[in-house]
């Protein structure tokens, strides 16, 4: 079964061998899909023939957007913690907690429905690939049923195994560290790709990071790193270290972070609906960008700091907030994504990715940035 798209205005094909600079950008294009996959990219004009036709009339297409930084397995809101943050209150990593305690006393049905009602509201907004964390349940228990649910749903399920040490171990995160190592990671790295940590003051230390991430990349996992959100820590560091895909937020580098973030092929994943929401320091992408540093952009939708789903939302409020180019902001929002979950196969439309098309309502990617909150996905 093979469908043809024709009388495209605009195609960002993310392949520069395929159209002009970056983005591989081809005007009055065309492409074919067959079996999912993409087929055959050129001029409208020479589309071959397919079973079905779909005609753009001057639309853009664009891959779908890849969010590489997700946390969907939970229960509850916060928004009376957002409403202090944004009557003065700072953000701290232990409002964590809350979604906690709301999340271990939710069924399995209610957090997989939570989980699919989000994810669908990515797709709607032009989202076809997405990474899901767990960290809201934080026993053994609780880590491998949000693991579970995020595997089943997502595209890509991240053991969060150390997001802030729970009430229970108050005062003892090595002890729970250590639970981390010897029974959480074993119990759950079988339905996961990744191990990620929270590297923050308040929620776990270098060394403590740095025993969860080896933990989990010795039993095969995958390493990522929430790292530099709110201070300088070793965060970066140390995800580099471990070939960490991507060190995510980065809000906070020094000289040294950022020269070994352009030296490694870690990514660096900045999620600007974060700091937004939290109304803190946004990272400084452009000196990441001028660095040489493979950027990815993120939503990193969760109840606490970023509830939010929408790509075309952090792809605006990059270009403004992180002065990054409308082109920079879409490359990382889908190709970036795609580095930063080390998948070859999308954020991109050469032959042979999967057909992860988005049809824009407006001629051109451009849009995206240019007619911020206006629902320009026309069609996924
Ligand atoms: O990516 N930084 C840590 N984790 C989340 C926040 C989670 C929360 O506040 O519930 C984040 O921003
Ligand atoms: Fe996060």
């Amino acid at each position: 079964m093979s469908l043809s798209v024709v009388n495209i205005g605009e195609l960002v094909t993310n392949d520069p061998n395929l159209g002009a600079g970056t983005l591989g950008l081809l005007r009055d294009a065309a492409l074919v899909v067959e079996d999912g996959r993409v087929v055959w990219v050129g001029p409208s004009s020479r589309c071959p023939d397919a079973d079905e036709n779909l005609d753009a009339a001057g639309a853009a297409v664009i891959p779908g957007f890849v969010e590489s930084h997700s946390h969907l397995v939970f229960a509850g809101e916060r928004a009376a913690e957002f409403e202090a943050r944004m009557t003065g209150q700072p953000y701290a990593a232990g409002g964590i907690r809350t979604t906690i305690a709301a999340t271990r006393a939710a069924s399995d049905l209610a957090l997989a429905t939570n989980v699919t009602r989000l994810l669908g509201e990515y797709r709607r907004a032009g989202t076809t690939t997405v990474e899901c964390k767990s960290g809201y349940g934080q026993t053994v228990h609780d880590e491998l049923r949000s693991v579970s649910i995020a595997r089943c749903h997502a595209d890509d399920a991240t053991l969060l195994a150390a997001h802030v040490p729970p009430p229970e171990y108050a005062g003892r995160a090595d002890d729970y560290v250590r639970m981390v190592v010897d029974e959480m990671i074993p119990a759950c790295a079988p339905h996961a790709a990744w191990i990620d940590a929270f590297c923050e003051r308040g929620a776990f230390s270098a060394e403590q990071t740095r025993a969860v991430l080896e933990a989990g990349r010795a039993a095969g996992l995958g390493v990522r790193v929430h790292a530099n959100q709110l201070t300088a820590g070793e965060g970066v560091r140390i995800g580099v270290e471990l070939d960490a895909a991507s060190v995510d937020h980065c809000c906070h580098l020094t000289d040294a972070d950022v020269d070994a973030l352009a030296q490694s092929t870690t990514v660096a994943t900045l999620l600007p609906a974060a700091d937004f929401s939290t109304r803190n320091a946004y990272p400084d992408a452009r000196r990441l960008l001028d660095a040489g540093v493979t950027v990815a952009l993120g939503a990193d939708c969760n109840p606490g700091t970023s509830y939010t789903t929408s790509m075309p939302f952090v792809i605006a409020l990059a270009v403004q907030a992180l002065r990054m180019s409308p082109a920079e902001a879409l490359w990382s929002a889908t190709l970036g994504g795609a580095r930063a979950l080390r998948r070859t196969d999308v954020g991109h439309l050469s032959p042979g990715a999967r057909a992860d098309l988005v049809l824009l309502d407006a001629p051109s990617y451009l849009h995206l940035a240019y007619r911020p909150g206006v629902p320009l996905v026309g069609r996924v």
